[in-house]
């Protein structure tokens, strides 16, 4: 049931590249909640041509944009504001890849220019999206961005690689910008740390099933499936939400909270 939460509103949503991803859960709830978006994602992503049914429910224009290059972030930011017809009340970056993790590249034997390409990727481009945002002035007064994080961030996840040196950047990188756009335009800027979930990005981590299922059995409510996740995202975009910046928010099940539970304890019982 849509509540209107977004109307009126205008945004980028980057990251979506096929049902299963988040962004394109962001992307139908969105729309739904009456708000005007336009989708983003890699050239090389959109080859596969599934965004376009995306944009197609959506009413979205779809603007191709590298994360990685500047000159095609500014081009993304002027293109949007001249298609939705002013600036941006919201933006979401949900974009994630390691070479590294790609191709089976233990942590203890990483190869250095991938990790480059995992550090830009998935976090450096969180910053270059919120310096192109800002020099094309492109984002209004209240406006809230959130980028999607897991976890690793904080605690190791073996498996995850240097994704999770990228996981805690982008947090930080959040952290920082939350406080120049604050100061400058009263924009809030958060990341939501999300259960593992079954995505393109979740499936190629190794051994994925394992921290799918552990996280299942150790989360009081469960693994947060992606349309509560689109759901929390829809919240932070809209105006319940004006005075939360600068957080990592947990949207995990309560996984990052507990302990252990019975579940988990059940296998290590004797009879
Ligand atoms: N799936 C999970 O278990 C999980 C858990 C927590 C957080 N996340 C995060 O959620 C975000 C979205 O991932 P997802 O799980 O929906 O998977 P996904 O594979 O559907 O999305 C990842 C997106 O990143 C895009 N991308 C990669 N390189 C890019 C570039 N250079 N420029 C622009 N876009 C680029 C891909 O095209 C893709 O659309 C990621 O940041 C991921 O780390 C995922």
């Amino acid at each position: 049931m849509a509540h209107g939460l977004l109307k009126g509103k205008r945004g980028i949503i980057s990251g979506a590249l096929n049902e299963q991803s988040i962004a394109w859960k962001v992307a139908e709830l969105a729309h739904a909640e009456g708000a005007t978006i336009v989708l983003t994602n890699a050239p090389i992503a959109m080859r596969m041509g599934e965004i376009n049914k995306l944009a197609e429910a959506t009413n979205a224009l779809v603007i191709g944009a590298d994360a990685t290059k500047d000159e095609d972030l500014v081009a993304l930011f002027n293109g949007s504001k001249e298609h939705l017809g002013g600036e941006l009340d919201f933006v979401l970056h949900s974009i994630g890849m390691s070479p590294n993790v790609r191709k089976g590249k233990a942590y203890d034997d990483l190869n250095y220019d991938w990790y480059h390409q995992t550090l830009d990727i998935s976090a450096m481009s969180f910053h270059r999206m919120m310096q192109a945002a800002s020099k094309t002035n492109a984002l209004a007064e209240h406006a809230s961005v959130v980028a999607l994080s897991y976890i690793a961030a904080q605690r190791v996840f073996p498996g995850y690689g240097d994704m999770a040196d990228a996981k805690a950047l982008l947090e930080s990188i959040g952290r920082s910008w939350g406080y120049y756009l604050g100061m400058s335009k009263k924009v809030r800027v958060n990341t939501v740390s999300q259960s593992p979930t079954k995505t393109t990005a979740g499936a190629g981590i190794k051994g994925f099933g394992g921290f799918f299922g552990f996280a299942q059995e150790m989360s009081p409510l469960g693994n947060a499936p992606a349309e509560d996740c689109a759901a929390y995202c829809i919240s932070l975009f809209s105006d319940l939400t004006r005075y939360v910046t600068m957080q990592n928010l947990f949207h995990d099940g309560g996984f990052s909270s507990s302990g252990v539970t019975p579940k988990v304890m059940d296998h290590f019982m004797g009879e």
